[in-house]
């Protein structure tokens, strides 16, 4: 299976990240140093995607450990650094965990829990492709939204695991990736990747959903998710609540794809979740003209469970979060 390169690179104490925000132009690793270097890639979008800024913390945390800096600070600074994601969290409290229990190899124990993570994550994408692979029928229209492929993690993503399964097991289908404003992942990112490995993928702007919807083009819904609730509301990219409430409209089954790292049983519903507001110059740095009006840019959503088709885990696919959890 063709995947994409992979987002974040660990080698013997070296950590590389593929600076997402020059793709597809250029394909260029930064070498980061320390963790508050971790932190501000995290914050400028270097590396996003939830597994992987989850991954990158986890990192940052043996970074830390390396140069004998204060851990718990390192892990508060790569905490603050997004506050959606609920992957960023987890991955610095697990490393956290490692801390406490004052090992005599801390940056060895460290090391193996950050690889341990990010292998986890692997296979865990590679069981949601396994269980999705299904949904992706013959001659069908599949539509998702921002980025959740192998960037976003690394090798073949959340919700774009089963297009990578259904496509090399032969089955032909058609993936519309909306393109995602403000920094465009799925017109940059996701169509991207998928063209690389030769998906048959379309992009289409982010208001031209509905109409492909009426028109008949799109049978199925994937999305990923930065967090999913206790009551499996979805917090994802900005425009995902739209587009489930348009799929709903069409009678279009609307699912979303996460490890369970992603899964946040603290949060009792996505409307308690902080919303991170992105800086407006990344609403008007793409306009052709300048803007004398008040901006507004939330990176996320929040989509209530009673949108929800289905829950994709690497358990399995359900109906019911409690299924999905359990
Ligand atoms: O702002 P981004 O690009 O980090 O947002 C990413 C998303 O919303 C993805 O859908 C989500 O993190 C899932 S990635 C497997």
């Amino acid at each position: 299976m063709k995947t994409t390169p992979q987002s974040i690179r660990w080698d013997n104490g070296t950590l590389e990240l593929l600076d997402q925000r020059q793709l597809p132009t250029s394909e260029i690793y930064l070498t980061i140093k320390d963790p508050e270097s971790a932190a501000e890639a995290i914050k400028n979008l270097t590396v996003r995607g939830a597994p992987a800024i989850g991954i990158t913390a986890a990192f940052g945390m043996v970074l830390a450990a390396i140069r004998k800096d204060d851990l718990y600070l390192a892990g508060a600074i790569l905490k603050k650094s997004r506050p959606t994601a609920i992957n960023l969290s987890w991955a610095v409290d697990e490393m956290l965990v490692i801390v406490n229990q004052k090992p005599s190899d801390l940056v060895e124990s460290l090391e193996k829990r950050a690889v341990g993570i990010y292998l986890g994550e692997i296979s865990m994408c590679k069981n949601i492709g396994k269980h999705g692979a299904a949904l992706i029928q013959p001659d069908s229209g599949v539509l998702t939204h921002c980025n959740a492929g192998g960037l976003a993690v690394t090798e073949i993503g959340t919700a774009t695991a089963p297009l990578y399964h259904a496509h090399s097991k032969g089955v032909s289908f058609r993936v519309f990736a909306k393109e995602t404003r403000p920094v465009l992942q799925g017109a940059r990112l996701t169509a991207w990747e998928l063209n690389a490995a030769g998906i048959d993928v379309t992009v289409i702007c982010d208001s031209a959903d509905a109409h492909l919807m009426a028109l008949g083009h799109i049978d199925i819904a994937i999305v990923g998710a930065d967090r999913v609730t206790a009551n499996g509301d979805i917090v994802n990219k900005i425009g995902t609540r739209s587009l489930a409430i348009a799929c709903a409209y069409h009678g279009i089954p609307f699912y979303v794809a996460f490890p369970s790292s992603t899964y946040d049983p603290q949060t009792a519903q996505g409307l308690d979740v902080k919303i991170e507001e992105r800086p407006s110059s990344e609403v008007t740095t793409s306009l052709p003209f300048p803007i004398d009006v008040p901006v507004r840019n939330p990176a996320f959503d929040v989509t209530p469970n009673e949108l929800v088709t289905g829950y994709l885990t690497e358990h399995g696919l359900f109906e019911s979060i409690d299924e999905a959890v359990k």
